[in-house]
Protein backbone atom coordinates (compact mmCIF):
# COMPACT_ATOMS: atom_id res chain seq x y z
CA UNK A 1 0.00 0.00 0.00
CA UNK A 2 1.49 3.13 -0.90
CA UNK A 3 2.05 5.78 1.47
CA UNK A 4 0.05 8.97 1.31
CA UNK A 5 1.24 11.96 2.01
CA UNK A 6 1.05 16.09 1.38
CA UNK A 7 3.31 16.91 -1.48
CA UNK A 8 6.07 18.75 -0.35
CA UNK A 9 4.67 22.57 -0.44
CA UNK A 10 8.29 24.09 -0.55
CA UNK A 11 6.51 27.62 -1.63
CA UNK A 12 5.60 29.67 1.54
CA UNK A 13 5.55 32.76 -0.10
CA UNK A 14 2.60 31.52 -2.61
CA UNK A 15 0.84 30.14 0.45
CA UNK A 16 1.25 33.60 1.79
CA UNK A 17 0.18 35.58 -1.62
CA UNK A 18 -3.00 33.04 -1.80
CA UNK A 19 -4.02 34.06 1.69
CA UNK A 20 -3.29 37.67 1.31
CA UNK A 21 -5.72 37.72 -2.41
CA UNK A 22 -8.59 35.88 -0.61
CA UNK A 23 -8.23 37.84 2.67
CA UNK A 24 -8.46 41.16 0.77
CA UNK A 25 -11.17 40.09 -1.57
CA UNK A 26 -13.38 39.16 1.39
CA UNK A 27 -12.03 42.32 2.69
CA UNK A 28 -13.55 44.53 -0.65
CA UNK A 29 -16.94 42.55 -0.89
CA UNK A 30 -18.00 42.76 3.06
CA UNK A 31 -17.25 46.59 2.28
CA UNK A 32 -19.07 46.97 -0.59
CA UNK A 33 -22.16 44.92 1.23
CA UNK A 34 -21.91 47.58 3.87
CA UNK A 35 -22.06 50.16 1.32
CA UNK A 36 -25.02 49.08 0.05
CA UNK A 37 -26.78 48.19 3.57
CA UNK A 38 -25.51 51.92 4.70
CA UNK A 39 -26.61 54.23 1.98
CA UNK A 40 -30.01 52.13 1.51
CA UNK A 41 -30.88 52.73 5.07
CA UNK A 42 -29.34 55.67 5.42
CA UNK A 43 -29.72 57.47 2.73
CA UNK A 44 -33.08 56.15 1.82
CA UNK A 45 -31.46 55.00 -1.59
CA UNK A 46 -33.84 51.63 -3.04
CA UNK A 47 -35.10 51.40 -6.70
CA UNK A 48 -38.51 52.62 -7.12
CA UNK A 49 -40.94 49.66 -5.93
CA UNK A 50 -44.32 50.61 -7.74
CA UNK A 51 -44.95 49.72 -11.15
CA UNK A 52 -46.84 52.32 -13.10
CA UNK A 53 -47.54 52.25 -16.61
CA UNK A 54 -48.07 54.98 -19.03
CA UNK A 55 -48.57 55.55 -22.78
CA UNK A 56 -45.09 57.16 -23.75
CA UNK A 57 -46.27 57.99 -27.17
CA UNK A 58 -49.22 59.78 -26.35
CA UNK A 59 -48.05 61.82 -23.44
CA UNK A 60 -48.11 65.75 -24.99
CA UNK A 61 -52.23 64.80 -26.05
CA UNK A 62 -53.28 65.22 -22.29
CA UNK A 63 -53.21 63.69 -19.21
CA UNK A 64 -50.85 64.04 -16.26
CA UNK A 65 -48.03 64.83 -18.57
CA UNK A 66 -49.73 67.01 -20.88
CA UNK A 67 -48.01 70.25 -21.12
CA UNK A 68 -49.67 72.37 -18.71
CA UNK A 69 -49.38 70.17 -15.65
CA UNK A 70 -45.71 70.01 -16.01
CA UNK A 71 -43.86 71.77 -12.87
CA UNK A 72 -44.72 71.91 -9.35
CA UNK A 73 -47.79 72.14 -8.07
CA UNK A 74 -48.20 72.73 -3.76
CA UNK A 75 -50.61 70.33 -1.84
CA UNK A 76 -52.27 72.12 0.78
CA UNK A 77 -50.46 70.61 3.36
CA UNK A 78 -47.47 72.47 2.01
CA UNK A 79 -45.84 69.30 0.23
CA UNK A 80 -45.07 69.36 -3.02
CA UNK A 81 -45.86 66.87 -6.60
CA UNK A 82 -43.01 67.93 -9.76
CA UNK A 83 -44.19 66.73 -13.06
CA UNK A 84 -41.49 66.02 -15.47
CA UNK A 85 -40.73 64.78 -18.95
CA UNK A 86 -37.65 63.34 -20.28
CA UNK A 87 -37.39 63.34 -24.13
CA UNK A 88 -34.24 63.84 -26.29
CA UNK A 89 -32.48 65.71 -25.35
CA UNK A 90 -33.74 67.55 -22.68
CA UNK A 91 -36.42 67.32 -19.26
CA UNK A 92 -39.39 69.63 -19.46
CA UNK A 93 -39.21 72.31 -17.79
CA UNK A 94 -35.54 72.21 -17.57
CA UNK A 95 -35.49 74.22 -14.46
CA UNK A 96 -37.63 72.65 -11.42
CA UNK A 97 -38.76 74.85 -8.46
CA UNK A 98 -39.18 72.73 -5.00
CA UNK A 99 -40.16 73.86 -1.66
CA UNK A 100 -37.36 73.80 1.13
CA UNK A 101 -37.80 71.11 4.18
CA UNK A 102 -41.23 69.69 2.39
CA UNK A 103 -41.50 66.79 1.25
CA UNK A 104 -41.69 66.58 -2.29
CA UNK A 105 -42.91 63.68 -5.13
CA UNK A 106 -41.24 63.44 -8.33
CA UNK A 107 -42.89 62.09 -11.43
CA UNK A 108 -41.32 61.49 -14.53
CA UNK A 109 -42.34 59.52 -17.90
CA UNK A 110 -39.89 59.81 -20.92
CA UNK A 111 -41.62 60.26 -24.22
CA UNK A 112 -39.26 58.39 -26.05
CA UNK A 113 -35.98 55.93 -24.97
CA UNK A 114 -34.64 55.13 -21.41
CA UNK A 115 -32.83 58.10 -19.65
CA UNK A 116 -31.69 58.46 -16.12
CA UNK A 117 -31.86 61.43 -13.75
CA UNK A 118 -30.30 62.20 -10.49
CA UNK A 119 -30.10 65.17 -8.08
CA UNK A 120 -26.75 65.72 -7.05
CA UNK A 121 -26.29 65.51 -3.11
CA UNK A 122 -29.62 63.54 -2.72
CA UNK A 123 -31.03 60.51 -2.63
CA UNK A 124 -32.70 61.02 -5.83
CA UNK A 125 -31.59 58.65 -8.82
CA UNK A 126 -33.52 56.92 -10.61
CA UNK A 127 -34.43 55.68 -14.45
CA UNK A 128 -37.02 56.45 -16.47
CA UNK A 129 -37.93 54.39 -19.21
CA UNK A 130 -40.63 54.49 -21.66
CA UNK A 131 -43.52 52.76 -20.93
CA UNK A 132 -43.65 53.64 -17.12
CA UNK A 133 -44.19 56.56 -14.86
CA UNK A 134 -41.03 56.65 -12.12
CA UNK A 135 -41.74 58.57 -8.93
CA UNK A 136 -39.51 59.17 -5.97
CA UNK A 137 -39.78 60.74 -2.57
CA UNK A 138 -37.43 63.34 -1.08
CA UNK A 139 -36.86 66.50 0.94
CA UNK A 140 -34.44 69.08 0.27
CA UNK A 141 -33.14 70.12 3.27
CA UNK A 142 -31.48 73.68 2.41
CA UNK A 143 -32.46 76.16 -0.11
CA UNK A 144 -29.86 76.33 -2.99
CA UNK A 145 -29.30 75.29 -6.63
CA UNK A 146 -28.60 71.59 -7.62
CA UNK A 147 -27.60 70.04 -11.19
CA UNK A 148 -29.91 67.02 -12.29
CA UNK A 149 -28.29 65.46 -15.32
CA UNK A 150 -29.32 62.74 -17.53
CA UNK A 151 -27.27 59.65 -16.49
CA UNK A 152 -28.12 57.13 -19.01
CA UNK A 153 -26.38 57.21 -22.24
CA UNK A 154 -29.64 58.33 -24.42
CA UNK A 155 -27.86 59.29 -27.87
CA UNK A 156 -26.24 61.72 -29.43
CA UNK A 157 -27.26 64.53 -26.93
CA UNK A 158 -27.10 62.94 -24.21
CA UNK A 159 -24.20 64.79 -22.50
CA UNK A 160 -26.29 68.27 -23.03
CA UNK A 161 -29.29 66.69 -21.12
CA UNK A 162 -29.40 67.98 -17.69
CA UNK A 163 -31.80 70.26 -15.52
CA UNK A 164 -31.44 72.48 -12.65
CA UNK A 165 -33.51 72.13 -9.39
CA UNK A 166 -34.03 75.02 -7.87
CA UNK A 167 -34.60 74.94 -3.97
CA UNK A 168 -36.54 77.78 -2.26
CA UNK A 169 -37.94 79.18 1.33
CA UNK A 170 -41.66 77.72 1.32
CA UNK A 171 -42.63 81.65 2.11
CA UNK A 172 -40.74 83.14 -1.10
CA UNK A 173 -42.49 79.53 -3.43
CA UNK A 174 -43.89 81.28 -6.31
CA UNK A 175 -47.90 81.10 -6.37
CA UNK A 176 -50.54 82.11 -8.38
CA UNK A 177 -52.26 83.27 -5.64
CA UNK A 178 -55.41 82.99 -8.10
CA UNK A 179 -54.74 79.32 -8.78
CA UNK A 180 -52.46 77.26 -6.08
CA UNK A 181 -53.24 74.09 -8.65
CA UNK A 182 -50.92 75.87 -11.14
CA UNK A 183 -48.12 74.18 -12.09
CA UNK A 184 -45.04 76.27 -11.83
CA UNK A 185 -40.92 75.83 -12.61
CA UNK A 186 -38.30 78.37 -12.90
CA UNK A 187 -37.35 77.07 -16.62
CA UNK A 188 -37.41 80.50 -18.73
CU1 LIG B 1 -31.30 61.46 -21.57
CU2 LIG B 1 -29.04 60.72 -21.42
Amino acid sequence: MAEISTPPSGDKRGEVGERLWAGSMTAITLLLVGVVVYTSAHWGFHPPSQVETIDSTSLHEGGEFSEANLGTVIAPDGSAVVRVVAQQYAFVPDCLVVPAGKPVTIRLASADVVHGFLVQGTNVNAMVVPGYVTTVHTMFKDPGERLMPCHEFCGVGHQAMWARVRVVEPSSFPSDANNKQKAVSCAP
